[in-house]
């Protein structure tokens, strides 16, 4: 009985989002954010690319969000004191704290209230910020060349004698967690584990067509996380060492700069900032490259422009799609009025592909010259974690490149994640 109901409010849930989409096409001259269809799903940036040329900040009934395509605005958005992110201030968060009360999450209540600094306006942001970006020094992000080097090399050896192999399951994925793990100081047994909780914990953010088990599911995942962090940084109290979470714990003892729930939410992003994002780069950024087989084989031959390519990898497929910003107060932006409290979508993807900040937009080049793309965000909560990222991958191609020069895709067209704001693969197999 119980998923005879359930199958019908599932029903009216599809057919009131189909009347929404309908709606919107009427007031959008056609365009609707239909992010359910097959053909979104596959690309995106041909709605983003539309809405930019109607509107480039256009309500979306779908998502009761309003889209921000163009890279003027989306850069404005990002940098600007008048946009915030502390969605505790807006007359959103009493809907979210009496959801968080309703499911009994009172751990997730605890941490809305006391946020990471992805979620922190000044003066709190900044401070959590200076902390963090002690551990993220160019001097020892660069240092840790070799140990990734031999993290990709294991990875590899474990698959050498197969004739194909899923460069998700095998690579794309335990590369950043191993690294980010060990720059934690997390044991290399909890590993599996942790990569569970946060694949678990990514469904109920931004996921399309969630369903109640899979929200149920990224519940648990985050308590189960906070529960984990809590038990490291007490075990780890008395010698907290000289890792990231040790630093931590010292920091936290010397009084008022972080306490002890701001340290929950920080391990947790960066665990999830660490490794999900690194993950989908890597896989978009091979699949693009197959898709363009001429450039596949010149970066196979010139490992210099593999820098390059990977901005552009980041700039046509990025692994975040949107982020969102709230209008701090009442205000008037690009002659129209909105409310406090107004929530918008920063459109990564659409503002990468705007013609105005790049030439052939829609063109991947992995010779393009000045490419401008906000995919590690832009402005005071730019990511911290960018030259890992971008190291991780260098390594990653070069070694692919090097063991595998005849590699291809095995299936022509892979599937594409369900994420507004994730962009990746679950799978994508190579022949090698
Ligand atoms: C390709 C990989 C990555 C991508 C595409 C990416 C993307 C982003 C974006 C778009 C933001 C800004 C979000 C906003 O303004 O709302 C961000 C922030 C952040 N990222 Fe990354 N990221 C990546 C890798 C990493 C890594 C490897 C780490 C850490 C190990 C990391 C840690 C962070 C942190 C801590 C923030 C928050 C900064 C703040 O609020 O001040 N990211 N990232």
């Amino acid at each position: 009985m119980k998923t005879l109901f359930s199958k019908f409010k599932n029903l009216l849930l599809i057919g009131a989002y189909k009347i929404l989409v309908i709606f919107e096409k009427l007031t959008n001259k056609g365009i609707a954010l239909d992010f359910i269809s097959k053909d979104y799903i596959d690309n995106p940036y041909k709605t983003y690319n539309l809405m930019r040329s109607h509107k480039p900040i256009l309500f979306s009934q779908t998502t009761r969000l309003h889209w921000v395509t163009k890279m003027e605005f989306a850069q404005e958005m990002l940098r600007d004191k008048r946009f915030s992110v502390d969605d505790r201030k807006y007359p959103i968060a009493d809907k979210r704290r009496k959801e968080f009360k309703k499911a009994g999450r009172e751990i997730m209540l605890e941490q809305f209230e006391n946020p990471s600094m992805l979620k922190l306006d000044p003066p709190d942001h900044s401070r959590i910020r200076k902390l963090v970006q002690y551990g993220f020094t160019n001097r020892y992000i660069s240092s840790l060349e070799p140990e990734i080097k031999s993290v990709v090399d294991n990875c590899l050896d474990k698959i050498h004698n197969q004739d194909s192999f899923d460069l998700i399951e095998d690579l794309a994925k335990p590369l950043p967690a191993i690294v980010i793990a060990k720059m934690m100081g997390l044991p290399d047994k909890d590993l599996d584990q942790f990569q569970s909780w946060s694949e678990d914990l990514l469904v109920g953010v931004g996921g399309i067509g969630t369903s109640k088990e899979d929200i149920k599911k990224s519940g648990d995942a985050y308590e189960s996380l906070i529960n984990y962090f809590e038990e490291i940084i007490l075990e780890r109290k008395d010698s907290p060492g000289e890792d990231f979470i040790g630093k931590l714990i010292k920091a936290e003892e010397e009084g008022d700069k972080l306490n002890i729930k701001e340290m929950y939410g920080t391990c947790l992003l960066l665990l999830i900032a660490g490794h999900e994002t690194t993950t989908r780069l890597i896989g978009n950024g091979m699949f693009t490259l197959f898709k363009h087989q001429e450039q596949f084989n010149h970066l196979k031959n010139n490992y210099n422009l593999i820098p390059n390519a990977i901005e552009e990898m980041l700039r046509y497929e990025p692994p975040v799609h949107a982020t969102v910003r709230f209008a701090e107060n009442d205000m008037t932006y690009d002659e129209k009025s909105y409310k406090r409290g107004t929530a918008f979508a920063v459109s990564i993807a659409g503002a990468n592909r705007d013609p105005e900040a790049n030439k052939n937009p829609n063109e991947f080049n992995i010779l393009r010259e000045e490419i401008k793309h906000i995919s590690f965000g832009y402005g005071p909560h730019m990511c911290i974690g960018a030259s890992l990222a971008r190291i991780e991958s260098r390594i990653a191609f070069e070694v692919l490149f090097e063991r595998y020069p005849g590699m291809a895709l095995l299936e022509k067209n892979p599937v594409w994640g369900k994420n507004l704001i994730f962009r990746g693969f679950n799978h994508l197999k190579i022949k090698s």
